[in-house]
């Protein structure tokens, strides 16, 4: 057979060239699509190209593995609702996590080790399977099938420390055995890896859902990490493993501190605050909800000389976003200018907000962030706040709150402010909500396809 294992590294750097514009691409709402078919691409084109590796050996079963994982990847990405995106990612991370302690595991049974490349498999295992007990734990919680509410339990930060020092130690252990010593073999590396497993369960179970995409874009950036050192311990490395890790480490990395920037939260107080655990006590809100009527916000909407709609995770429960493009339709054409404000945490995962508008058709140019409009509210007459909850919530700006300090949309601010939602519901964060008290705050009842929907057409009448 030849041999074409000289073209490996080549296709390998060029992979990782397609990597790089793929994740620039990524970074614009009008080219993002074209960048995930960029990196997709390069994902295959390495995958494909690694099988030309001398001397591979359990080629059926890595096809078999391939054909299962893809299909299932395939079935389960386009059955998934938007608003389940979130656990899906933390699920897929999560298997990310789980083969790169796979390989990590495999690597430390070889027999050609040395001590730098079994320190390396063993940092990547301990990392890896943090990272996929980690995210099994978030996909559980955002799925609904365990508690979101922060786990906690006396002296939980001693036990969360004393597991990771032994995982440590136990790893250290499997780097001095030769793993042809069957002790090592059958104590110490099943040993490090339950105890890895085990930190990365106990130091997701105290935190809260509301912490949940910070921990998942921070697993992420663990998986990615894992994958460049298991990368590197092999005999020959790997080099689209190692850049490939890097990039998603690197990005990963990124995205939790803006994301983390975005609610206010550093990163230990994500990790060992267990946000949500308390609720806020001693605050009465004063005041009391007002309804209104649908043909009444219609009026006020077609009075108005500027709108400004501040959406959130109910719209995308609702699938209302059509129905709001046709309200942003209606209005402009009643030259009544209409502008959205997206918080960048509004919904379950990034750009959200944006994702289903864009589906919807509503420009760009019609979206503004969080900062530049803030200083419009008060001049604003109407602000429809639809299925937005925490991330119009002026309890941020109350010391003792535990939304304190996250950065919120100013709805409060505008002339008035209508809101539509189902019920009493709380937000993400489970915390009552000022908003909906106030004075120039209306309440506008019913599923948000519905109200938007009532909303259109009492508009159409007038
Ligand atoms: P939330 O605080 O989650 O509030 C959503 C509101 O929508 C609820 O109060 C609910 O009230 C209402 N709602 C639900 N279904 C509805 C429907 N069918 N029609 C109308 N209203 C409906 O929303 P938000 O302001 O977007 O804030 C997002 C929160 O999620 C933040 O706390 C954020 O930190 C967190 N989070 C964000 C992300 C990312 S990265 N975006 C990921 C995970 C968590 P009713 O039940 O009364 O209708």
């Amino acid at each position: 057979m030849i041999d074409l294992s000289w073209v490996i590294d080549p296709i390998y750097i060029a992979t990782i060239f397609f990597f790089i514009v793929g994740l620039q691409r990524m970074s614009h709402p009008l080219t993002a699509r074209s960048g995930i078919v960029w990196a997709g691409a390069a994902m295959v084109i390495a995958t494909l190209v690694t099988f030309l590796t001398p001397n591979l050996t359990n080629v059926a079963l890595i096809a078999i593995g391939i054909v299962i994982g893809g299909g299932f990847g395939y079935i389960a990405a386009k059955r998934v609702a938007m608003t389940g995106m979130p656990q899906m990612v933390a699920l897929f991370n999560g298997m990310g996590g789980g083969a790169a302690a796979g390989i990590s595991a495999v690597e430390l049974l070889g027999i050609t080790n040395t001590a730098t490349t079994s320190s390396l498999a063993v940092i990547g295992g301990l990392i890896g399977a943090v990272s996929f007990a980690g995210s099994i734990i978030a996909f559980l919680k955002l799925q609904g099938w365990m508690r979101p509410r922060p786990i906690t339990f006396p002296g939980q930060k001693i036990v969360n420390m004393a597991v990771f020092a032994l995982a440590v130690v136990s790893g250290i252990l499997v780097v001095m055995q030769p793993s042809w010593v069957p002790l090592a073999v059958a104590l110490y590396l099943p040993l490090f890896f339950v105890l890895s497993l085990g930190f990365g369960l106990l130091m997701t179970l105290p935190i809260g859902g509301a912490d949940m995409p910070v921990v998942i874009s921070m697993y992420n950036a663990f998986t990615g990490l894992a994958v460049a050192l298991d990368g590197f311990s092999f005999a020959t490395p790997n080099y689209a493993m190692v850049v490939a890790g890097i990039i998603v480490g690197a990005a990963g990395s990124l995205l939790t501190l803006n994301m983390a920037r975005a609610m206010n939260r550093s990163i230990t107080n994500v990790f060992f605050g267990a946000f949500g655990a308390t609720e806020e006590t001693g605050v009465e809100i004063k005041g009391s909800m007002k309804a209104i009527e649908a043909d009444d916000v219609a009026v006020m909407l077609a009075y108005a000389d500027k709108v400004i709609i501040a959406p959130g995770y109910g719209m995308a429960v609702a699938q209302a976003q059509q129905k709001v493009k046709e309200l942003t339709d209606l209005l402009e054409s009643k030259n009544i200018p209409v502008k959205f404000a997206i918080h960048p945490v509004a919904g379950r995962m990034p750009g959200h907000m944006n994702v289903l508008l864009a589906e919807a058709g509503v420009s760009y140019d019609h979206l503004f962030d969080r900062d530049e409009i803030n200083p419009e509210f008060p001049a604003t007459d109407v602000v429809l706040v639809i299925g937005a909850n925490d991330t119009v919530n002026p309890a941020a700006h109350r010391q003792g709150s535990p939304l304190f300090g996250m950065p919120i949309l100013d709805v409060e601010q505008a002339k008035n402010v209508i809101v539509l939602k189902r019920g009493q519901g709380k937000g993400f964060a489970g915390i009552e909500n000022d908003l909906f008290y106030r004075d120039n705050t209306r309440m506008l009842y019913g599923d948000a396809q519905e109200t938007v929907g009532r909303l259109v057409q009492a508009l159409k009448k007038l």
